[in-house]
């Protein structure tokens, strides 16, 4: 049985739920028992490893459902720590108190036993050098680059056949594929072949995850990760540090550059097209009648709503180089004649037959200052009956639990945090809480009148024109 991060499920149901926040920092994202094979594997962000049943925690068994399953072993930086947090998230412990011995435990999600144990330091040390390590993102990057993911799919490969094929230096391409075989990224068999696997797979050009258009060396995304080098800079003056690596701003650089615009947009293009039935879901679209998508890409959040409720019709306002892309992709779609593309800059004055403007990952790009003039151009073009569609992931301690969270890819607080400074160093901007919103709303006219989780992770922030005096 696999206890993925969709665990929240079945008869622990509300016992998980209040505790989860507790739970999805500690477990790890998949845990997939083997008893067959004797084995366990656990993969995180970080890592994914087989090991061994016995190495796993005790010998002793809980029941999940009808399948055994031995005891869960966390080992934890800090026990006491764990056990306090444990405690305040009303987690269900097991055994008193026990830390003095380094260990507790827990009824975990399907209520598997979770113990907790004192991380040994040199297991601490190895854990912060797996967070520091540089090698592993840019040797998967090259992988991908060469295609290596497809090209292992459907066989397996001598080192001489794949370097051959790759045009590659076969004891170097040999190195990087032992890399990628220990993070299970392939598999490499008795006779010294590699192969694909189920991670691998995501990592294909055709995949839907859209994410070898990020991770290819040569694309906008590779661009866009090398500004971390100059982290630094930008926590020291909190300004963005685009352009001292690259010499103009961000979208100055891409339009410039049509390969890497267009790049870019694959990217955004596939996250978007996995979120957009959440969107659809997750907010009432029932009384707009015209909805404007503002930057919004290629277009296909506005082409998944459009389709989606029969009733809409769809306006695309991009820049002049993205329009022409998406009038290209529109065109494929179903629904293209009740969408039309406008190109344009939302700084300037917008087209004004929406009652409705969605912004989707637009403002988190943007200063206050330059958010507030967008927000503003929504505002007027909608008129004082339309609606401004904020839609963004907000930190976990600006919504209230009432607001009901409903996970979700882009409810998970560390990819916040880590697009939070990507902001800064890209933009000098930031991942905006529900106050901040609410301030940027109110200096440009506009009120919040509902926030709706949705079940990617993204919120839909509605804003509304205020009754001037
Ligand atoms: C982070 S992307 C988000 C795209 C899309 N909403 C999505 O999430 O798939 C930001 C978008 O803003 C667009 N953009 C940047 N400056 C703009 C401007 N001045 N006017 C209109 N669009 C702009 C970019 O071309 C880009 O597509």
């Amino acid at each position: 049985m696999a206890l993925t991060s969709e665990w929240n499920v079945g008869s622990h149901a509300a016992e998980a739920r209040q505790a989860r926040p507790f739970w999805d920092r500690h477990l790890p994202d998949e845990v997939v028992f083997r008893p067959e094979e004797g084995t366990v594997r656990v993969s995180s962000s970080e890592t994914l490893l087989t090991v061994p049943l016995t190495a796993w925690g005790s010998a002793e068994r809980a029941d999940a459902g009808d399948t055994e399953i031995p005891v869960l072993t966390l080992w934890v930086p800090d026990v006491r720590d764990a056990h306090g947090e444990a405690l305040a998230a009303g987690v269900r412990l097991l055994s008193l108190p026990l830390v003095s011995s380094g260990r507790f435990r827990a009824v975990g999600p399907y209520g598997t036993t979770v113990e907790f144990a004192q991380m040994r330091p040199e297991t601490l040390v190895s854990r912060l050098f797996t967070k520091t390590d540089t090698i592993t993102p840019w040797a998967i990057r090259a992988a991908v680059t060469l295609r290596l993911p497809d090209l292992l799919a459907k066989r397996s490969l001598t080192v001489a056949e794949a370097a051959e094929r790759t045009g590659t230096e076969p004891d170097a391409l040999h190195r990087l594929l032992r890399l990628l075989a220990a993070h299970g990224i392939l598999a490499e068999d008795a006779e010294g072949r590699f192969r694909g696997t189920a991670l691998s797979e995501a990592l294909r050009e055709d995949h839907a995850s859209g994410l070898v258009s990020a991770l290819d060396l040569d694309s906008a995304q590779a661009r866009i990760d090398q500004v971390s080098r100059e982290i630094l800079h930008s926590i020291r003056t909190g300004k963005p540090v685009y352009e001292r690596v690259f010499g103009r701003p961000l979208w100055e650089d891409f339009a410039a550059e049509p390969r890497l615009s267009q790049s870019f947009q694959e990217w955004m293009s596939g996250k978007t097209t996995l979120l957009a039935p959440s969107v659809l879901a997750g907010y009432d679209w029932s009384e707009v009648r015209h909805v404007m998508d503002v930057g919004g890409g290629l277009g296909n959040l506005l082409a998944a709503l459009v389709e989606g409720a029969p009733h809409l019709r769809g306006t695309l306002l991009e820049l002049p180089e993205t329009a022409a892309d998406a009038v290209g992709e529109l065109s494929k779609s179903l629904v293209a004649d009740r969408i039309s593309v406008v190109g344009g800059s939302f700084f300037d004055p917008l087209p004004k037959d929406a009652d409705t403007v969605v912004l989707y990952n637009v403002l988190v790009n943007w200063d206050n200052a330059a958010a507030i003039r967008i927000l503003r151009r929504c505002a007027e073009a909608v008129g004082p009956d339309g609606r401004v569609l904020i839609l963004e992931g907000l930190p976990a301690d600006t919504v209230g639990e009432d607001s009901g969270r409903a996970g979700g890819v882009l409810d998970d607080q560390r990819l916040l945090a880590r697009i939070d400074l990507l902001m800064l160093m890209l933009f000098g901007s930031k991942e905006r809480s529900l106050p901040e919103y609410a301030e940027l709303a109110a200096t440009s006219g506009l009120a919040i009148t509902s926030v709706s989780p949705t079940s990617s992770g993204v919120f839909v922030v509605e804003c509304r024109a205020v009754d001037s005096p």
